[in-house]
């Protein structure tokens, strides 16, 4: 991945990131400017710390710290039971991860649904206790003074729309959203507003690719894609799903890079296999008592063992 040199004016890291290809950290501000220069963003989601370090170190722009964690990671069927305290304490876990892509927490389902004010202090969290940088949150039309108000408490939000699984009972399941014109209209337009209100990116899930492609062109914001075609100007994933660790049908978006389930399967094997043949763990993985020590306790058990043939030998006389 290669980030252009800007104008140091326009950007905020420091002169050592500013002569590399790549930044050493990347800022939102980085995410605008790929857009106006063509170069696509690479986007993934993370929720503890060890897969966000290996997505971090592996150059991706933006981490998310998804709801979707209630299903890949906590077994739930929908993403809708994840709780506040739940995501700020894998928000925090991926924070002490990363060091240069953007830490964005998705707002649970409840936590901005009653009222802004609630939004507001929520979010405030994410970024007062978490380390996030930016917000996650559902919704269009409906959101739009949360957006601002977020914006007003500097907080960067990103929207989220078309198949949006917070809606999962108002869409009677995960199905593609925006196939029909009228569809199409009120998602775009959902998409003007939002970039109005202050929304910094937008994340476009499961919609038709010509939908997502009008979108795109349309705003001057970042586009985010899952299931929304190559249109758009980054691409999201779920990192379970990329890498064979869902446990269920892939949509049919989903490409898997790799099979984590085959390798930790055939590494758990062999690790019961050798612990029950106990050639697991051989010498070279025992710690030894220092010659010393070893000696000491050699003399004592040959004493010991004396002193037991000496008492068995009394007792037979
Ligand atoms: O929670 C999540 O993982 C998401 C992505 C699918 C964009 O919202």
């Amino acid at each position: 991945m290669s980030i252009p040199h800007f104008r140091s004016a326009d950007n905020p890291v420091s002169a050592h990131s500013r002569c590399s290809a790549t930044p050493a950290k990347v800022t939102l501000p980085h995410l605008q400017e790929k857009k106006r220069q063509g170069q696509p963003i690479t986007a993934l989601t993370a929720y503890d710390y060890a897969t966000a370090r290996i997505v971090d170190e592996s150059g991706i722009d933006l981490i998310l710290v998804g709801d979707s964690l209630a299903m890949v990671v906590m077994g739930h069927d929908s993403t809708l039971a994840v709780t506040v305290d739940e995501m700020l304490h894998h928000t925090r876990a991926v924070r002490r991860a990363v060091r240069r892509a953007i830490v964005v927490a998705d707002m649970p389902y409840g936590s901005y649904h009653s009222t802004v004010a609630d939004g507001v202090s929520n979010a405030v969290r994410f970024v007062k206790e978490a380390g996030a940088e930016a917000v996650k949150i559902e919704g269009g039309r409906n959101r739009l003074e949360l957006v601002e108000r977020l914006v007003d408490a500097e907080i960067p939000v990103i929207g989220h729309l078309g198949l949006t699984p917070q809606s999962v009972h108002r869409m009677g399941g995960y199905s593609v959203q925006g196939k029909t014109l009228r569809g199409m209209n009120e998602l775009m337009r959902d998409s003007v507003a939002l970039e109005h209100a202050g929304a910094t990116a937008i994340v476009l899930e499961g919609m038709p690719r010509e939908v997502a492609q009008q979108i795109t062109a349309e705003i001057s914001i970042p586009t985010i894609g899952i299931g929304a075609g190559p249109d758009c100007d980054g691409q999201i994933l779920v990192f379970h799903d990329l890498v064979n660790l869902s446990f269920s049908k892939p949509a049919k978006f989903v490409r898997q890079f790799g099979d984590a389930a085959s390798l930790f399967r055939s590494a758990i094997e062999g690790y019961r296999d050798e612990v029950v043949r106990r050639t697991y763990p051989a010498e070279l993985e025992s710690y030894h008592l220092p010659a010393e020590e070893r000696l000491a306790l050699e003399e004592r058990t040959l004493e010991q063992e004396a002193e037991r043939s000496g008492t068995k030998l009394a007792l037979i006389r």
